[in-house]
């Protein structure tokens, strides 16, 4: 069975929920680590009000027996506690930006409240609950997936691929969930400067994905090649404009011989199962739409958040008169929110990928299956 992962929920609702299928049969699910992701996604400085009525936690409402999954589809929940959606004010000054005039026009409505329910990116909390699912089944199998924030508006951390455990520690230590110290800083200030003064800020988030066997995805069809599905999973995170994988639009101004990657032999083959080594990894760990053993590195752009204290013009929808855009409580800078998001939707497509070629009704067929192939790749 195809691994799937689908959403339910509007920002102002009873919650937001997630379907999971496709998942082997004993995996044991860790709520309290899910819980962990949930609370990261609800951090990072430059987060409104609502993050702060709201404190996400997983129930798992079905698909598993004493605390493990049982091969059948797993139902997730996050609860919203400003659930009140039916007291929600309309929405007729569509924010510039956002979904709002769009999904007006779609529906044929004046007011586009019904529209910004299920619009908001209150529904990415039950993307990061599926994506920790992904993230404990991957672990199974040594391969970890971390985000982490490579820029704010114009502030740039300094440049180099990181490892999980560095990523981790940056979410831990860093309020912008960003490894470089310096930048860091930097990055604060420019949200607080936005803050003051009514405007937002986007940004560039990084996934790594440590520990990828090669033999990932497919380069037999469009859409089955990893470095396509990524790109659509990370670009379907609201307010993502843009995806790379490795050097990305960087290795559009190269020649090929700063571009590609020399391939060597030798090594620790723990590290490299597959005895060849790389000189460098600028293909971010995929050619041909197939892993090639490398860590895997996907990099999204956020753009500014769209609702403005201080607005935008606009246009009433049913008076056609000019206005200025709605102002709603909201973040002044998701960046640091959107680095786990991404980091979620990395885990899910990279586990779908890995049931695929290591496919088994229960962990334990998954493994055998995985291990197989592991040692076929060390005999070599
Ligand atoms: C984690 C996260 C939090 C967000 N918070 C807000 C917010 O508070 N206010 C807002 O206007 N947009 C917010 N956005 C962005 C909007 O959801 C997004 O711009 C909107 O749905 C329109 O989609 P589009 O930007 O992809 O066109 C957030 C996005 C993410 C990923």
């Amino acid at each position: 069975m195809t691994f799937t992962v689908k959403t339910a929920g509007e920002s102002h609702g009873g919650g937001v929920y997630a379907q999971v299928e496709g998942l082997p049969l004993g995996l044991t699910l860790d709520t309290a680590y899910i819980d962990r992701l949930l609370r990261d996604r609800q951090g990072g400085h430059g987060r409104g009000g609502r993050m702060k009525v709201e404190q996400d936690a997983v129930t798992v409402l079905a698909g598993v027996r004493n605390g493990a999954t049982i091969g059948g589809p797993l139902l997730l929940a996050v609860t919203n506690r400003d659930a009140r959606i039916d007291q929600t004010g309309e929405m007729t000054r569509p924010r510039p930006g956002h979904v709002d005039l769009a999904g007006a026009l779609k529906f044929g409505l004046t007011d586009a409240r019904p529209i910004t329910e299920r619009g908001s990116a209150r529904e990415t909390a039950a993307r990061v609950a599926a994506g920790g699912v992904a993230k404990l089944l991957l672990r199974e199998f040594g391969v970890e997936v971390s985000g982490h924030v490579l820029a704010i508006g114009g502030v740039r951390a300094v440049e180099a691929a990181r490892g999980a455990r560095e990523i981790l520690a940056a979410r831990a230590a860093s309020p912008v969930y960003c490894c470089d110290a310096e930048a860091s800083a930097r990055m604060v200030a420019e949200i607080d400067l936005a803050r003051d003064e009514g405007d937002t800020l986007g940004g560039v988030v990084e996934v790594v994905c440590e520990n990828a066997p090669p033999g990932l995805g497919s380069h037999a069809q469009w859409n089955a090649r990893l470095d396509a599905r990524l790109a659509a999973a990370v670009m379907s995170i609201p307010a993502f404009k843009g995806v790379e994988i490795g050097l990305g639009f960087g290795a559009a101004a190269r020649r090929g011989s700063r571009a590609h990657d020399a391939i060597g032999v030798g090594g620790d083959r723990r590290a490299r199962p597959s005895g060849f080594t790389r000189g460098s990894n600028h293909a971010g760990g995929i050619e041909g739409g197939i892993t090639n053993g490398e860590p895997v590195i996907a990099r999204g752009a956020m753009k500014p958040i769209a609702t403005l204290q201080r607005p935008l013009d606009s246009v009433d929808l049913r008076s056609r008169a000019p206005a200025a855009a709605a102002v709603e409580r909201s973040d002044v800078c998701a960046v640091p929110a959107a680095a786990v998001v991404a980091e979620a939707m990395v885990a899910i497509v990279i586990a779908g990928a890995f049931l695929e070629k290591f496919a088994g009704d229960s962990l334990a067929q998954a493994r055998g299956s995985f291990e197989r192939f592991m040692s076929d790749l060390g005999a070599r």
